[in-house]
C-alpha cells in the first residue's frame, strides 16, 4: 500500500505539472480528501527532506522538485501560453510580456498593472491574454470573471461612471434610484480591466487608488460599508506617457507596461499583423 506521504508528494508532483507557480495545502489536502493539517504535517516534511520546495506568500505554496534532463536544477521547460502566443512576444513585446507574467504572479495578489500604446498596438488583447494566462498558470480560477469597462464611456456623466464603477446607495445623486453593485464587486477574484483609464474622474481614482492600497473600497454613499474583494486591476490608455493626466496613475499604479508602436515591430512582426488584420 503507498503511504500517505507518497501520495501527498505524488499529487504535489501531479498538481505541479498544470501549475508551474506551485499549489496550496488546501489544493492537495481536496484532491487526496485528506484534512488540510494532515496534509501540511506530510508537506513539511517533504519539504524538510528536500522533496518538494515551498514558494512565499500566502497562502505558501509547494512545488515538486524534478530534475530537468538538461541541467538538473529542478526547473520546467516551459510551455507556451496565451501571452507567448502573441505576434512579437519573442521579439517586441518580450519586455511587456515578461513585466505581464511578473504582475500577474506577484505574490500574494499579483500587481495592479496599467498599459501604455497608442491606437491600435494591442493593448485590449494584451489584456485579455493576461486574463488567459492568469488562468493557465492557475493564479485565477478556469471560471474566474473578466469584466471590461471603457471610462470614456460615461464622460459626460461622472457620477454614473463612478457608480458603475464602484456601485452606488439608491438616492446618493439624481439618478441613482437604486442600489446597485459595481463592477469591482463583480469582477472578484477575477480581473477588471479599465479602457481610456485617464477618464476617470478624480473622485473615481480616490476610491480605486484606496482600492489598490487596501484591498477594500466604499460604494458611492455608503462611507460606513467596505467592501472586500480580491480583484486584479489591467489599466489601458492611448494618453501620451508625457501628459499631466497619466502622473498620478504612474505613482499609484506598482506596474507600468509600454506596448511599443507597430512603427516599432519588426518587419516580420508587421507582416504577420497585417496578415491577421486581412483574415
Ligand atoms: N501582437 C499581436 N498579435 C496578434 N494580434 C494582434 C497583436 N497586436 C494587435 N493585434 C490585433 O490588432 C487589433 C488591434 O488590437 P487591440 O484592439 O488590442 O488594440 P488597442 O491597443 O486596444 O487599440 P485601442 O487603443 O484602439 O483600443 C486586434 O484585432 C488585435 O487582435
Ligand atoms: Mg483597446
Amino acid at each position: 500500500m503507498v503511504k500517505r506521504v507518497d501520495k501527498v508528494y505524488n499529487t504535489v508532483v501531479k498538481l505541479t505539472k498544470t501549475n508551474e507557480i506551485g499549489v496550496s495545502a488546501l489544493e492537495i489536502a481536496k484532491e487526496l480528501g485528506l484534512e488540510r493539517s494532515t496534509t501540511s504535517r506530510y508537506l513539511n516534511e517533504l519539504y524538510r527532506e528536500s522533496k518538494i520546495e515551498k514558494v512565499g506568500g500566502r497562502p505558501v505554496l509547494f512545488k515538486a522538485k524534478i530534475p530537468n534532463k538538461d541541467n538538473g536544477v529542478g526547473t520546467f521547460t516551459k510551455k507556451m501560453n496565451s501571452l507567448d502566443k502573441m505576434i512579437g512576444a519573442k521579439e517586441s513585446l518580450n519586455l511587456p510580456m515578461e513585466k505581464a507574467k511578473a504582475a500577474i504572479i506577484y505574490p500574494p495578489r499579483g500587481l495592479h498593472t496599467l498599459l501604455l500604446g497608442e491606437t491600435g498596438v494591442g493593448k485590449s488583447l494584451f489584456a485579455e491574454q493576461m486574463y488567459e494566462y492568469a488562468k493557465e498558470v492557475n493564479i485565477i480560477r478556469g471560471d474566474a470573471p473578466f469584466i471590461r469597462f471603457n471610462c470614456a464611456d460615461y464622460v459626460n456623466n461622472p457620477n454614473l461612471l463612478t457608480a458603475q464603477l464602484f456601485g452606488v446607495k439608491k438616492g446618493t445623486f439624481t439618478g441613482a434610484d437604486s442600489d446597485r453593485e459595481g463592477l469591482l464587486k463583480r469582477a472578484h477574484n477575477g480581473i477588471l480591466f479599465l479602457d481610456e483609464i485617464h477618464r476617470l474622474p478624480p473622485e473615481g481614482q480616490e476610491i480605486l487608488f484606496l482600492y489598490m492600497d487596501k484591498g477594500y473600497f466604499s460604494p458611492l454613499g455608503e462611507t460606513g460599508k467596505t467592501v472586500h474583494v480580491n480583484v486584479r486591476i489591467i489599466a489601458a490608455t492611448t494618453e501620451n506617457p508625457e501628459s499631466f493626466l497619466l502622473q498620478t496613475f504612474f505613482r499609484r499604479i506598482p506596474m507600468v507596461i509600454s506596448l511599443p508602436s507597430l512603427k516599432e515591430r519588426t518587419l516580420k512582426e508587421r507582416y504577420k499583423l497585417i496578415e491577421t488584420f486581412i483574415k
